[in-house]
């Protein structure tokens, strides 16, 4: 595991700009997993603006999402879709017919979620995927004791995750209960990872992903089995790590 420490939110999202259109440029028709969230959210505005000031060509690239909210239509404002459009997709040269994201509003969930897991292996697998990571070491909605195999299924939401997102709909009632996810083990599948992280909010969950002992309480500690993970922190997120990574 690579681990690179940046003094700010703005250095670590520019150092993951920098990786992700590294890839775009040596590899045009690359697979690219994308997150949602705060914490990615300089890495596309970065990428929006090399899109826009020196012609990153997403043209040819396919991506797939990591999740999104059971029940929410894709023109809700608090879906995974309105972000991803609102925040990069729309800024920038995507294909609209190579963006895969999770159907919120599938009828059938279980064949949804096998028809994503086969489109994933249909375009050969994801080459670079971007990771979040929760303060309890979430990734996805692979919360705390899901499955290290997991594949992508739809999973019940813990109270505390819904009372985290509460703050952006209007009454608890309207959070929803279900979400669509990419399990661990699909995660696991792509060829490398990035996994930023920022804050002192994010500390513990990032000691015990790269200095932990593994296991489903932090589900995020499985990427220390990955071959080629990169986690870009701040030096707040950084502030609980033992080992000296300069
Ligand atoms: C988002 C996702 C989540 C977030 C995580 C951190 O697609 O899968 O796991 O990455 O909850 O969220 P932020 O970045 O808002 O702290």
């Amino acid at each position: 595991m690579l681990v690179i420490i940046k003094e700010n939110y703005d250095e670590m999202s520019k150092e993951a700009a920098k990786q992700v259109a590294a890839l775009v440029r040596k590899k045009p028709d690359c697979v690219i997993g994308f997150a949602t969230g705060s914490t990615p959210l300089g890495l596309y505005k970065e990428l929006i603006r090399m899109h826009k000031e020196e012609g990153l060509d997403f043209s040819k690239i396919t991506t797939f999402n990591l999740d999104e909210y059971v029940g929410l239509p894709p023109e809700h404002p608090q879906s995974y879709h309105y972000f991803m459009w609102e925040n990069l997709f729309n800024h920038i040269n995507v294909n609209p017919s190579n963006v895969y994201i999770p159907m919120g509003m599938a009828d059938d969930i279980d064949a949804f979620c096998e028809w994503y897991e086969n489109k994933i292996k249909e375009v050969g697998g994801i080459d670079l995927q971007i990771l979040g990571i929760g303060a309890n070491g979430h990734i996805a909605f692979n919360e705390p004791g899901s499955s290290l195999g997991s594949r992508t299924r739809i999973k019940t939401l813990t109270e505390k995750t819904r009372q985290d997102n509460a703050r952006f709909f209007s009454s608890m009632e309207e959070v929803p209960k279900y979400a669509i996810t990419m399990g661990v083990g699909t995660i696991m599948e792509a060829r490398r990872l990035l996994l930023l992280a920022s804050g002192t909010s994010k500390a513990e969950a990032i000691r015990a992903t790269v200095e932990g002992p593994i296991m489903a309480k932090y589900p995020a500690t499985i990427v220390q089995l990955h071959r080629y993970a990169t986690v870009i922190i701040d030096k707040d997120a950084a502030s609980k790590l033992e080992a000296d990574y300069s």
